[in-house]
């Protein structure tokens, strides 16, 4: 798997993979129905750190990082995560994941918060607190769930102290 910044073609890849993770409505906020447009604002924006996941040059997930708030609050930066379901179980998010920490390490942050985890997303909260992160919030039935009505949502953080940036990157 070789993960590296995304640039603009990529997003064809990326959109696919974006309307097959919210065709669900099990883990994102996005409608079903998001168009190509918000899509692209939203992964693509010029202010925005994003980057790709691929295996054998196909691009298998991606995921970007910015921060959290502006000025007093933008040293704790805030990351999304989507992997193809056609990749699920595979060790992407993971990778993901791991390369995430170190670049917003790098980017100096000092913390990564994630706002919106689905309480009901079991493959994201088991990967995220196998991460490091704790959940420190719980937001009462914040998400309308597609399948289970309204659920909670989860607000995970972790700070970057410990994360080693490896001396090849
Ligand atoms: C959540 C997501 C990013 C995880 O990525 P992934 O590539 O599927 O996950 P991985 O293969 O890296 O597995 C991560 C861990 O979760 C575990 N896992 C995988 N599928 C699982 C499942 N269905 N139930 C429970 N655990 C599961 C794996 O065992 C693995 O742990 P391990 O390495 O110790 O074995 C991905 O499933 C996804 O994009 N989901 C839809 C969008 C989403 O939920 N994004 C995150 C929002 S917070």
């Amino acid at each position: 798997m070789h993960i590296r910044r995304a640039v603009e073609s990529d997003f064809v890849a990326m959109w696919n993979i974006f309307h097959a993770v919210v065709a669900t409505g099990d883990t994102y906020v996005f409608s079903p129905s998001t168009g190509r447009e918000d899509a692209h604002v939203y992964w693509l924006s010029d202010d925005i750190t994003t980057f790709v996941a691929e295996i054998k040059g196909n691009i298998v997930g991606f995921y970007k990082l910015i921060p959290n708030q502006r000025d007093l609050g933008s040293h704790v930066a805030n990351a999304s995560f989507m992997v193809s379901p056609t990749a699920h179980g595979k060790g992407v998010g993971k990778a993901m994941g791991e390369h995430c920490l170190v670049e917003a390490k790098k980017a100096g942050f000092e913390a990564l918060q994630f706002n919106f985890v689905v309480s009901t997303n079991k493959t994201a909260v088991a990967l995220w607190k196998k991460l490091g992160f704790a959940i420190v919030g719980t937001i009462p039935k914040a998400f309308k769930h597609q399948q289970l009505g309204n659920v909670d949502v989860y607000v995970m953080h972790r700070f970057l102290d410990d994360v080693a940036i490896p001396a090849s990157s």
